[in-house]
Parts: structure tokens; sequence; C-alpha cells
């Protein structure tokens, strides 16, 4: 018996890396989930595993003993949710041992949230467990508490929208607004396979502002009409305009040294066969990128993208935001 709860994966459709400057970010959530279970155990002992990583260890009085897979990639990707449990422990108010299994179907370190599916998963499923009364913006808050320990300086896209689903308007000052789609927005995603640090694609980006902040302030702003347009493009379910945006935003993305040459292979693919518009999507620097096409056009894409050398999948977007499995 034990409590399983789940998470989605997110693509960003405009605004990645602007959005930790403060400015908004448009990100739908797909149909991609992270799922945990949590059950109680005898003991005051913490034990995680990842199905999907092949990794398991437990907590011990604040020390990791490893039990299976790469002691530093374990420890790596279980202390952000060991934060998260001691949380949730934290409200509930006593100390209890748990063991909680972690399987996704997100691919890692992609650009897709999956740490933040993972982290958003596992609050949810401690608390359902313990009883905590917890709302969507305490879940919200743990899992970007986790975040940070993961990626250093994160705006909170991510956690967002594993927590809240739909697709959101998010800025770091105001938090986030749902908006209204009429858009299908029918989005191929394309893996290059290349993964990466969103740390230290969010330190690249930290280093072109310094050194040339009055040319980075412009694309800053140019960021934030790409978001503005896009809003009315949505509601108006204008693919044309939102691919041309996806185009400038791409560039954009690529002049802060967040594109590699797997992502633009991938992209200019896309184009040739036909999408609307093409972008990098998440951190960057490998990961994956999007593709915007009309529902005819989908099945080129995906075939060029993976003529290129890289994995596409057609993503569905997704209302479904965390949510409790099982009981
Ligand atoms: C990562 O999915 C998105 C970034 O903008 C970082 C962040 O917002 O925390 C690159």
């Amino acid at each position: 018996m034990g409590v399983i709860a789940s998470a989605p994966a997110k693509v960003i459709l405009f605004g990645e890396h602007f959005v930790v400057y403060g400015e908004p970010a448009i990100v739908l959530a797909i149909d991609k989930r992270a799922y945990a279970k949590a059950e109680l155990r005898n003991d005051k002992q913490l034990y995680l595993r990842s199905v999907n990583l092949g990794l398991a260890g437990y907590f011990e009085n604040g020390t990791f003993k490893i039990e299976r897979g790469d002691a530093r990639e374990s420890r790596f990707k279980f202390e952000p949710l060991k934060l998260a449990v001691e949380k949730v422990l934290e409200i509930h108010g006593k100390k209890v041992g748990l063991d909680i299994e972690v399987n996704s179907t997100v691919p890692v370190a992609a650009g897709l949230g999956s740490s933040a599916a993972v982290a958003t998963a596992v609050t949810a499923a401690v608390g359902a467990l313990l009883n905590v009364e917890m709302s969507k913006e305490d879940v919200f808050r743990i899992s970007f508490e986790a975040e940070k320990i993961v990626h250093g300086t994160p705006s909170g896209v991510d956690p967002a929208i594993s927590t809240f689903g739909g697709t959101l308007l998010f800025q770091m000052d105001t938090g986030f607004k749902p908006l209204d789609v009429k858009a299908d927005v029918p989005l191929v995603i394309g893996e290059t396979g290349v993964k990466r640090s969103t740390r230290v694609q969010v330190a690249k980006v930290r280093d072109v502002k310094s050194r040339y902040p009055r040319v980075v302030e412009p694309m800053m702003k140019a960021a934030r009409e790409i978001v503005l347009r896009a809003i009315d493009a949505l509601k108006e379910n204008d693919l044309e305009t939102l691919g041309d945006l996806m185009n400038i935003n791409h560039a954009l993305l690529y002049g802060l040294r967040v594109s590699d040459e797997s992502l633009e292979w991938l992209i200019n693919a896309a184009r040739k066969a036909g999408a609307l518009g093409a972008k990098l999507t998440g951190a960057g620097g490998g990961g994956c990128m999007i593709a915007l096409a009309e529902n005819e056009r989908l099945e080129q894409v995906l075939e060029a993208i993976q003529r290129a050398g890289g994995t596409p999948f057609i993503a569905r977007k997704t209302d479904e935001g965390v949510k409790i499995e099982q009981t």
C-alpha cells in the first residue's frame, strides 16, 4: 500500500532564460508524466529509488548511503527530493521513515522539466500519505525549494507548470496566470540526445549579459514583446504568427549562446520540412527543440527531425497538473 502521485513535464513556448531576469514566459504542460509512490517505513530512514534511472539509496542521519547506481548521480538526484520530503515533514510536525519510488516517462536533462515534475510528484505523494493539508500553492512552493538545489537560480517556471498544468503565463514577480488558449498548438518535440545542465546554461546567459549589458537589454525587451504578441496569437489561433515569433525567439536565444549544433540541425530540418516555426525549448545547449506545424504537416516534420538524427514525438498539451493517482 502507498500513495501514488504524478506531475506533468512541460515545454516552454516562449521566454526561457529571459524569465530568469523577470521577463514573462509562456509554458504548457504536456502528456509525459513523472510518478512518485510514497510508503511508510517502520524505521526513521528516508529510502529513495528511481526506477527509470536505476538508482537507489537511503539517507541515514543526513548521510547518503548508495545501494544501486552511481553515488554522485544519486546524491545529485536525491538531495532535492530529500529537501522536499523534509519540508512536508515539517508541516506534518513528526519525523517518519519513508520509502519513495520514482518512475518517470520524462526525458532527463532535456529541457522538459523532468526534475521539477519528479519533485512535485514526490511532494504531493508524501503530503497525501501523511494527510498533510496542502494547497497547490504549497506544493509549488516546496518543489520550487527543491528546484533551487538542482538549478541554482531557477525562475520557478518548471515547478509552477508541473503543479498547475495547462498553459501558463509565468513571471517571477507576479507569479502565474492561466492562459486562455483556443489553439490546439500542434507541436513536435525533437530530442537531440545531448544531455546538459540547466545550471551551466543559465550561467552562460549571465556571462553574456554581464559582458554586453547594453546589447542584451534590448534583447530582453524583444523577448517580452514576443510573449505579449504570442498571448494574442494563442487566443486567436494564429499559428502563422506563433511560428514567426518562435523563430525570432530562437534567434535571441542563439545570440545568448544557448543553442548548439545538435539543436541547429533539428531546427533547420523542421523548418525545411514545412514547420511554421522552430526553436530550442528549456535551457538549450542540447536537450530538446520544438517545432510548430499545421496538423497535416506534423508527420512530415517528425520524419525530417528523425532523419536529421533527433528523436521526435508529437506533444499533446494537458490541463492536468499534479494529481493523486492512487491512495
Ligand atoms: C528551464 O526549463 C528554463 C530556464 O529559463 C531556467 C528557469 O527558468 O529556471 C532556462
